[in-house]
């Protein structure tokens, strides 16, 4: 064999060799390194810029040049809702013909759920099921990773107060220790064995920060506190998702003490990357680069680029500022090469540990989409998430006949022959998806309406009337008859009401929460005919029905349970599944209560009770409390709290305190309780909350069968921020509380020295 054909054949694996050495040897910091050495500095602004697909849009959308040109030239380097196996390749083959073939990163807003649509992020919260909640981001995760998606815009940890806040529907709630645990649950559900995996995909912790604080719980709206409030109530929920190893951190739309969350380097360089070491990357909100400018904080998109880069937002999703400016910013000596070098090894070192530059088809495997796309075993964990989620608020026996109490109406006797099916959401099949969801074609074959669900529950025997007697949100009574006439002929009532699936969620701010439309009018007509009632509420954040809530005997709050949904709620309303759920969020009494919720300051005129208002810190029309407080939901068990202890009344220094508490299940039920601890720091160099949450235990417990439950409790849970910002906690008088809900403890009090 001549020379020349001897190296054509060895030059080549002496090439291979030697890359694979190199690269065998090199770290991923290292290969990182290697790679930005090649870039031009457009190449890397090219990594810092994300486009939407032209498929489906999740904000504004701006129409330009050719997309595929611009990958091709090494200008894109991600993309957000391009889904399935074989768009993806199709995108990333294009990004293979750029000069050093970088792979694209492919994005998706999987904040519920892919195919398997699970319950909304607040029902979930209702669980109070860490397990389950991780349960619920792991299948997303290996259902959407299947359909070549890399990165999931999840879990949104914004503690929210506001229900006027459309997007309380996408988080934890209130509360910053259940939304801390929940955050957790969530990222090692979507990460699994970490990155890299076929089966993972990155998560991203948003919306940083304090999105949820929005003045009148208006969407994009300003947010003002003080840095004590941000650290003690807002930032926990993601330093914990930063300690879990999220991957990326997204940024929010609200501008925070008068500078913009995007380009705000007190939360984004000071705490996150310098405070917290957070070493992935941040990607900013849709479009939220360039809204700087109508924040008035930039005066053209030169500047937002300027100051989102230098405030360190490493990628800019959809407002082109830094593909159009940032090359000139580095010219011009206003943005310095390290701060782009910065950004954009963060990103590359993400694509690495995807495995991409290994293979960048990795995660476009038609096979495995096609395996995902209907598993029965996720169906089945969507069903238990569900039930898992619903909150019984209220199940009073009927009023008493003739002196004997009626049982309670929760679950339905079996003795009930007839049952008037009434309401908007009865036959509703979209609407347990709830927003953030996904629109395949065969929903309505494969998600079943509650109606659906009855009927095939019901035995020859047994009869089913159904009307619908309104609109969800319009304000004709002219269904009121039908409704009426229905209901005379039924033993019992199911009224199912709330809002549809587009009521609650991104941009959808309200002033008034009440149920919409004419909903509470047909209830009181339906109430008034003198049948037992029993009514089930479908929403994505908190609602006000203070008639229904006064009047109607049992009540259970059913939020957007997903595609099983239907299921979930029959299995509750027929007493195969006893309901657990616990609110995680405070229901208000009227929007002029707003905020309210559950870890409040006492004041300086606390009020003593329910109708205290002379010269307290009170209304004069409602009480201070809300409707139904956070922590609360009841179960179709009776559980009885009693000896609450701890094994010393003065604790000091870091011993541990163990406090205890027994649970009776007095009832025919077996079922599940959370039970929660709560602590309150009786006095402190700044105020503290009248409790908080600091620990709960979701316990099962059968029926007549008595558990006790113990938690131990050290100084790091008596931590708070003081006025010099520093995490401490201080010796003194404390409160511990066990109960199963905020407004329902038993109190033990400690003296904790130093
Ligand atoms: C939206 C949302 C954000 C989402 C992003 C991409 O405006 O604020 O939560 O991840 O844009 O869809």
């Amino acid at each position: 064999m001549c020379t020349l054909a001897l190296k054509k054949i060895v030059a080549p694996v002496i090439f291979i060799a030697v890359t694979f050495t190199v690269n065998a040897q090199k770290s991923t910091s290292q290969k990182v390194d290697s790679l930005l050495q090649l870039m031009t500095l457009a190449e890397k602004t090219g990594q810092m810029n994300q486009y939407s697909s032209d498929f489906t849009a999740t904000g504004p959308v701006t129409k330009d040049g050719d997309k595929q040109n611009q990958i091709r030239k090494g200008m894109i380097g991600s993309f957000l809702n391009v889904t399935g196996a074989a768009k993806t390749k199709s995108l990333q083959e294009i990004a293979l013909q750029s000069r050093l073939k970088i792979p694209l990163l492919f994005g998706q807003d999987v904040i519920h759920g892919y195919r398997t649509v699970f319950p909304i992020p607040l029902a979930e919260a209702a669980s109070w099921d860490m397990a389950a909640i991780e349960r619920s981001a792991r299948i997303a995760a290996t259902e959407v990773s299947a359909a070549g998606v890399h990165w999931t815009f999840a879990p949104m940890v914004d503690i929210g107060r506001d229900p006027r806040w459309g997007r309380v529907m996408e988080g934890a709630g209130e509360d910053t220790y259940l939304g801390s645990m929940i955050a957790t649950a969530r990222i090692k559900g979507f990460q699994g064995k970490g990155i890299g995996n076929t089966d993972a995909v990155m998560a991203t912790a948003k919306h940083f920060a304090a999105y949820g604080a929005a003045v009148g719980g208006r969407d994009y709206n300003s947010v003002d506190m003080s840095l004590r409030q941000l650290h003690e109530i807002y930032l926990p929920p993601f330093k914990a998702a930063a300690d879990a190893g999220v991957a990326t951190f997204m940024n929010s739309f609200n501008d925070l003490n008068g500078i913009p969350a995007t380009g705000n380097a007190y939360l984004q360089r000071d705490i996150l990357k310098n405070q917290w070491k957070f070493n992935g990357f941040v990607v900013s909100d849709w479009g939220s680069v360039g809204e700087m400018i109508n924040h008035g904080y930039a005066k053209d998109n030169y500047e937002a680029a300027m100051l989102a880069a230098n405030a360190g937002s490493d990628m800019d999703m959809e407002s082109r500022a830094y593909i159009k400016h940032l090359p000139q910013l580095v010219k011009d000596g206003k943005v310095k090469m390290s701060v782009v070098d910065d950004a954009v090894r963060r990103i590359l070192q993400k694509k690495f540990e995807l495995g991409l530059f290994d293979d960048p088809y990795k995660f476009c495997n038609e096979a495995s989409e096609k395996q995902q796309w209907n598993n029965a075993a996720h169906l089945e964990a969507e069903k238990d998430m569900a039930r898992k989620s619903i909150v019984l608020l209220k199940n009073s026996p009927l009023t008493p006949k003739g002196g004997k109490t009626a049982a309670a109406l929760l679950p339905v006797s079996k003795e009930i022959k007839s049952i008037a099916l009434i309401g908007p959401l009865i036959k509703s099949v979209k609407d347990h998806l709830g927003f953030w969801s996904y629109d395949w074609e065969d929903d309505t074959a494969r998600i079943p309406s509650l109606y659906d669900v009855i009927k095939k529950r019901l035995n020859s025997d047994e009869s089913l009337f159904y009307a619908k007697g309104c609109e969800v949100a319009d304000t004709s009574t002219a269904g009121f008859a039908e409704a009426i006439e229905a209901t005379k002929k039924a033993d019992v009532v199911i009224m199912y009401f709330g809002e549809d699936r587009m009521m609650t969620g991104e941009a959808k701010s309200k002033s008034n929460i009440h149920l919409p439309g004419v909903q509470e009018d047909l209830i009181k007509a339906i109430h008034a005919t003198g049948k037992p009632v029993i009514v089930l509420i479908g929403a994505g954040r908190p609602l006000i029905f203070n008639w229904t809530a006064d009047n109607v005997p049992a009540i259970l709050y059913t939020w957007w349970l997903g595609t099983k949904g239907a299921e979930a709620i029959a299995d509750v309303l027929f007493g195969d599944y006893n309901p657990s759920g616990k609110l995680p969020m405070s229901f208000p009494r009227s929007e002029g209560q707003i905020p309210v919720y559950y870890n409040y300051y006492s004041t300086g005129r606390p009020a003593a009770n329910e109708n205290d208002n002379n010269y307290v810190s009170a209304y004069l029309d409602i009480p201070n409390s809300p409707k139904f407080s956070f922590g609360h939901g009841l179960s179709y068990s009776n559980f009885q709290y009693s000896n609450v202890s701890v094994n010393t009344t003065v604790p000091s220094g870091n011993q541990n305190l163990i406090a205890s508490i027994n649970i009776t299940n007095n009832s025919t039920f077996n079922g599940e309780e959370v039970v929660q601890l709560y602590i309150r720091d009786m006095v402190g160099s700044v105020v503290r909350p009248v409790k908080e949450l600091k620990g709960f235990q979701k316990i099962f417990i059968k029926a007549g069968e008595t558990k006790t439950v113990n938690f131990t409790i050290t100084t790091a849970q008596l931590k708070f921020y003081n006025d010099k910002l520093q995490h401490i906690w201080e010796p003194g008088d404390f409160e511990i509380m066990i109960g199963g809900s905020s407004n329902n403890v038993k109190t033990v009090k400690i003296k904790w020295n130093k």
